[in-house]
């Protein structure tokens, strides 16, 4: 581990945190939505050493892979922080359990995102609420649904302004930043996980698939987005 980013991706690191200085400063009120994948991990080491006056939160659905847990109580060792932890309201997902079973979610686009929206979407809108600016690890080169993604854009859906510093970094930046300064990350990703999201909508890669193919496999890709970003061209 050099510990010296080359001076391209520096720039690039650069580049993000006065992003988010700026942001602070014209906002006040700024929290960065973290899933603790790769992305978010780059967000995660900036943030906490040169922005702390972000609040870092995650929305913990209660299916997540034990993995994102280890590396949530990694980091909070790590940057010596405590991350806010959001979790969906319970007598909604007892009602929607009750009436659509346990796994609901693979039975239709429809089941799916009404659990995405009760595990995820609603608790996002608490975490949100009084802020005036989110920031999100997302990334253009993700997914169909994101080629458009500017670095600043309003959240109608929200009723603030959301902030994607990341949306021009190719995921081999976000690789090379985490290994040259040796930052925690997800051990899925070691066993061709890519992208991480719940535990049970979540699946392995073969080589050469797409980086989101693991996400609600059994779906098409148009509608792989959770609620959490309904894009121009996503159908949440
Ligand atoms: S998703 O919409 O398909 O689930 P993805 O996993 O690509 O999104 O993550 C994109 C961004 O959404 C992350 O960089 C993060 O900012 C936010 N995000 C996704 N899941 C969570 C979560 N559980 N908690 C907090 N933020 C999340
Ligand atoms: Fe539910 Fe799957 Fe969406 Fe998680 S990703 S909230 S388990 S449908």
């Amino acid at each position: 581990m050099s510990e010296i980013l080359n001076p391209g991706l520096q720039a690039k690191a650069d580049a993000v945190r006065e992003r988010l200085q700026c942001a602070l400063a014209e906002y006040g009120e700024v929290a960065f939505a973290n899933s603790f994948g790769a992305e978010d991990m780059v967000l995660t080491d900036i943030i906490a050493r040169h922005v702390p006056g972000i609040t870092m939160f995650s929305l913990d659905t209660g299916r997540l892979p034990e993995e994102t847990y280890k590396v949530m109580q990694e980091s909070e060792e790590r940057y010596g922080i405590r991350f806010e932890v959001y979790y969906p309201d319970a007598t909604a997902i007892e009602n929607y359990v009750r009436e659509h079973g346990i796994n609901a979610f693979y039975g239709s686009v429809e089941m799916r995102k009404l659990c995405c929206r009760i595990r995820k979407v609603e608790p996002l809108g608490r975490a949100l609420a009084g802020r005036k600016a989110w920031i999100t690890g997302l990334r253009r080169a993700q997914a169909v649904t994101r080629t458009e993604l500017p670095f600043s854009e309003r959240d109608e859906a929200n009723g603030l302004q959301k902030l994607n510093p990341l949306a021009d970094w190719s995921e081999a930046e976000v690789w090379e930043y985490i290994r040259t300064l040796g930052v925690p990350y997800n051990e899925l990703h070691d066993r061709n996980y890519p992208s991480i999201g719940c535990a049970p909508c979540t699946r392995a890669v073969a080589r050469g698939e797409d980086i989101r193919a693991g996400r609600w496999w059994w779906e098409n890709p148009e509608t792989k987005e959770c609620g959490l970003h309904p894009g121009k061209k996503a159908a949440a």
